[in-house]
């Protein structure tokens, strides 16, 4: 799978995101103008993402809670008129990695690989859903971590369509325009058809359509979604977010099992989706499955109630209480989905023996970040307890970074 945690596991880590910060869309404009020797047409830019809950519901028909983060990464853009597509990144020791060219009328789905996918694969979606891709120059600079289960490899796959679709004098926003939740659909393709990842519509739909100061309740199945108003800061809260830097093999194959376990115990049922099943239906609906689809129908159900629960508690302000629906999802994630590790596990417990209201993993699991709901006046402590409990598990130092709802993609 792609998502942020397996592609890099899979392809290496990609060669930015975690060096010398500063605005990646300045970054890209000015390392653009230093490769080709003109300023670019334009700069586009897509945000990572964490999922305040709702987890390995999106694949099945659910509810997902994301919201944006401040890490962003950027595409400077010039448009061709050869059909080429060149692709550069700006590591973070100053130096661009060049992918081979390409023709966009040759791309097909495997080639090229590794992070150089990501573009091509966008370039190879939006030119068979009948964009005008006439060819590009592209180079990309960003922050979001790599490898950190935060959607990388979706940010810059956005910030890449946004950047094409205004070479092409295409406003996603404007009427007649594709509209953002289309341009996350295509993203969707570019990742399971082009990338070949089984992945669902979290990530990408965050990136597109977060806005900041909230986070994004969408609704898979329909694609309705509400921007819900989340500030921590005014609660006297914060998100931290706990970057493992733990990347298990595990991730590729046991996100694309538990999505056909899902897919399979839907059939058993007679259901186009696992949503179709309501709570009360779930314990007759599980004594009629075989025993080893049983948790993954369990944790999906109850997932989605719970990503309803925290909804509402949003929506009437009481956002200090939302902590028990995070920490249940993890419990559930960790014994029925079963897609948590040690890492992610120690981090959670450390968080909240030391305060934390909540604490979860995100994404896709086995590895990645997990996210603690904190007082800020508890927040040094709630670091240092996660900080000690890797050191006393002898885990690699966590990362550790407070995160606020963040605009999603757009033009700098
Ligand atoms: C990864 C995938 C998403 C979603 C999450 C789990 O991030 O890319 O589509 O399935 O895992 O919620």
């Amino acid at each position: 799978m792609s998502t942020e945690s397996a592609d890099h596991n899979a392809r290496g880590s990609a060669p930015w995101g975690q060096g010398p910060q500063g605005p990646p869309a300045e970054r890209a404009e000015k390392a653009f103008t230093e490769l080709h020797g003109h300023a670019p047409e334009g700069v586009w830019s897509a945000p990572g993402r964490v999922n305040l809950i709702g987890e390995h519901t999106d694949y099945n028909n659910g509810y997902v809670l994301p919201f944006a983060l401040p890490h962003r990464t950027a595409v400077a853009a010039q448009r061709r008129e050869d059909g080429l597509l060149t692709v550069a990144s700006l590591g973070d020791d100053g130096q661009f990695q060049q992918a081979e060219p390409v023709r966009v009328a040759d791309l097909r789905p495997g080639s090229p690989r590794g992070w150089a996918a990501y573009p091509a694969g966008v370039a190879w979606v939006l030119a068979a859903e009948g964009v005008p891709v006439t060819g590009a120059d592209l180079v990309i600079s960003g922050t979001v971590p790599t490898g950190a289960g935060l959607s990388s490899s979706h940010a810059l796959e956005c910030a890449t369509a946004l950047a094409l679709l205004g070479l092409a004098g295409i406003d996603p926003d404007q009427p007649g325009g594709p509209g953002r939740p289309r341009i996350a659909r295509w993203v969707q393709r570019c990742e399971n058809e082009f990338v070949g990842a089984p992945t669902g519509l979290l990530d990408q739909t965050a990136s597109l359509c977060c806005v900041r100061g909230h986070v994004l309740f969408l609704d898979v199945r329909s694609g309705e979604s509400e921007q819900v108003p989340f500030d921590a800061e005014a609660a006297g809260l914060e998100v931290l977010v706990i970057d493992t830097r733990a990347k298990h093999a595990l991730v590729e194959s046991a996100y694309g099992d538990r999505r056909r376990g899902c897919e399979q115990a839907a059939r058993l049922l007679g259901l186009p989706s696992l949503r179709e099943l309501e709570p009360a239906g779930l314990a007759g609906a599980l004594d009629r499955l075989p025993e080893p689809l049983r948790p993954l129908v369990r944790h999906v159900v109850t997932e989605n109630q719970r990503v309803l629960s925290t909804v509402d508690k949003l929506r009437s302000g009481r956002l200090d209480e939302i902590g028990g629906e995070l920490t249940a999802s993890h419990a559930s994630l960790r014994d029925d989905y079963q897609v948590s590790c040690l890492e992610l596990d120690v981090a959670v417990e450390a968080a909240l023996a030391a305060g934390a209201l909540g604490a979860r993993m995100v994404g896709g699991g086995f590895g990645g970040s997990a996210i603690a709901l904190v007082r800020a006046g508890q927040r040094a402590e709630v670091e240092r307890a996660v900080t000690a409990a890797y050191a006393r598990h002898e885990l690699t130092a966590p990362r550790l970074f407070v995160a606020v709802p963040s605009p999603g993609a757009g033009r700098d």
